[in-house]
């Protein structure tokens, strides 16, 4: 039996790493724009990192996380998010001390035992940013200005952004037990994870996607109507900024998130295109986390995203994307023996400056130029006994089919002259 990909993940072959290195660079463009420094955690942290991080009643604790003993029988897991392991590693390095804000980002895949399904997968890739040391509403609006810019300079365009506030330690115990006694009259119509859920952290109850739970959820108590005062003024701060800034977004009253550590602010990007699986991305403040996991009381927030499902977004709106380089120069061979080993040098050296591509397999003359044209080459550089003996080549261009002769020594020249009237060359 020949061996698959494990279910839930996918081989990106080179026929489709174009888009993603497109969507990567855009990324990097935009995220140095905006002062962010990248930062690579391991793929792998100790189980307890999420439990204290993500929170022990969250589905990606309970359900979702590859954790397995290593040969010490220490427990660690695959990183299921992203936001966990920046703070830990901003606590481990003691980085708050050396200033702040910090600024930070990463891409890279994570890892989560779900259903697979379109836009849902086991090994995901996520693009995200985090600020740390901002308490006020402008970290709230950079995150989420950073967001939209990210999605806009990849051209993604039928996006909506939804808000809310999930309280913090002042107003949401207050709000935690009006929901609890609501669901507790609800208990019989709930899952039995709800149910389970009523007594631990009711705000989850909001994420279930069981028919049953979501129909409860629909007369379920507004977290709005419950902010305390500061929570109240943060969020319309917040949206005042995000007004000034002619940003839209809608108010989600039901947008709780399925992390733990959010207060405050929770924010996601839909788009229309992803069908069931319609998060682009999401994020939210975390005034808490870096203390959770034993750092100085400091505030953060920040987002992340799905690269898969930006890309299934980009496919969704018909966007142009790039598809694999052609060679901008198909050395061809005339003959055998000599022209096939100065074929050899003579691409090392065109190399250095030009994308260039020549057959390895001793294929005729036919079959080179058919090759060339396939590829989509903008020029043939012919190798023959005529040409090696006057030490001058002849380029054809492939469109045009027109041949002209170019000594050796003013061959870099002439491919550049050439080659910059080719649209295709970047
Ligand atoms: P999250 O909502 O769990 O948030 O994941 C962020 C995004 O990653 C989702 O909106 C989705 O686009 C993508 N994603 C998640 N799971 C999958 C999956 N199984 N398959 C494909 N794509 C997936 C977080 O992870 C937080 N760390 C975000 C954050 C950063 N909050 C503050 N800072």
């Amino acid at each position: 039996m020949s061996l698959q990909a494990p279910r839930g993940t996918q081989d990106i072959l080179p026929d489709r790493t174009p888009r993603w290195q497109f969507v990567e660079t855009r990324f990097r463009e935009v995220l140095a724009r905006y002062g962010y420094g990248e930062i690579r955690t391991p793929m792998f942290e100790p189980t307890e990192l999420f439990q204290r991080g993500v929170g022990t009643s969250t589905d990606i604790v309970q359900k979702e996380m590859y954790t397995f003993q290593d040969r010490k029988g220490r427990s660690l897991t695959l990183r299921p998010e992203g936001t966990a392991a920046v703070a830990r590693a901003v606590v481990e390095h003691k980085l708050l001390a050396t200033g702040q804000p910090q600024k930070m980002w990463y891409l890279g895949p994570m890892f989560r035992y779900e259903r697979p399904q379109a836009g849902r997968y086991r090994q995901h890739s996520q693009v995200g940013a985090e600020l740390l040391g901002v308490e006020s509403p402008a970290g709230d609006f950079e995150m989420i200005a950073l967001f939209v810019d990210l999605l806009d300079a990849v051209g993604l365009r039928q996006t909506r952004v939804l808000l809310n506030s999930v309280g913090d330690a002042t107003c949401r115990p207050a709000f935690t037990e009006t929901l609890r006694t609501y669901l507790r009259a609800h208990l019989s119509e709930l899952c039995p994870d709800c149910v389970r859920r009523t007594e631990e952290n009711p705000l989850r109850v909001l994420d279930c996607k069981v028919p049953g739970c979501r129909e409860v959820a629909r007369g379920i108590p507004r977290i709005q109507d419950h902010l305390c005062p500061a929570c109240r003024a943060h969020q319309d701060e917040l949206r005042t900024l995000l007004d000034r800034a002619e940003i839209p977004f809608e108010m989600a009253d039901h947008l709780v998130r399925g992390l733990d550590y959010y207060t405050r602010t929770v924010f996601e990007v839909e788009h229309g295109g992803l069908g069931a699986q319609s998060a682009v991305g999401g994020g939210g403040r975390y005034d808490r986390l870096i203390e959770d996991v034993g750092g100085p009381s400091t505030p953060g927030v920040g987002f992340s995203s799905g690269v898969e499902r930006i890309l299934l977004a980009l496919e969704a709106e018909g966007a142009a994307l790039p598809g694999a380089l052609t060679p901008e120069i198909m050395l061809v061979t005339v003959g055998e023996g000599e022209e096939r080993r100065e074929a050899m040098r003579l691409a090392r050296r065109l190399r250095r400056r030009f994308r260039v591509d020549l057959d390895l397999r001793g294929r005729g003359l036919a079959a080179q130029m058919k090759a060339a044209d396939r590829a989509g080459a903008t020029l043939a550089l012919l190798i023959g006994e005529g040409e090696l003996a006057a030490r001058e080549w002849t380029l054809k261009t492939l469109a045009t089919g027109a041949q002209e002769r170019v000594p050796d020594r003013e061959l870099e020249t002439r491919l550049l002259a050439m080659l910059s009237q080719d649209k295709g060359r970047e």
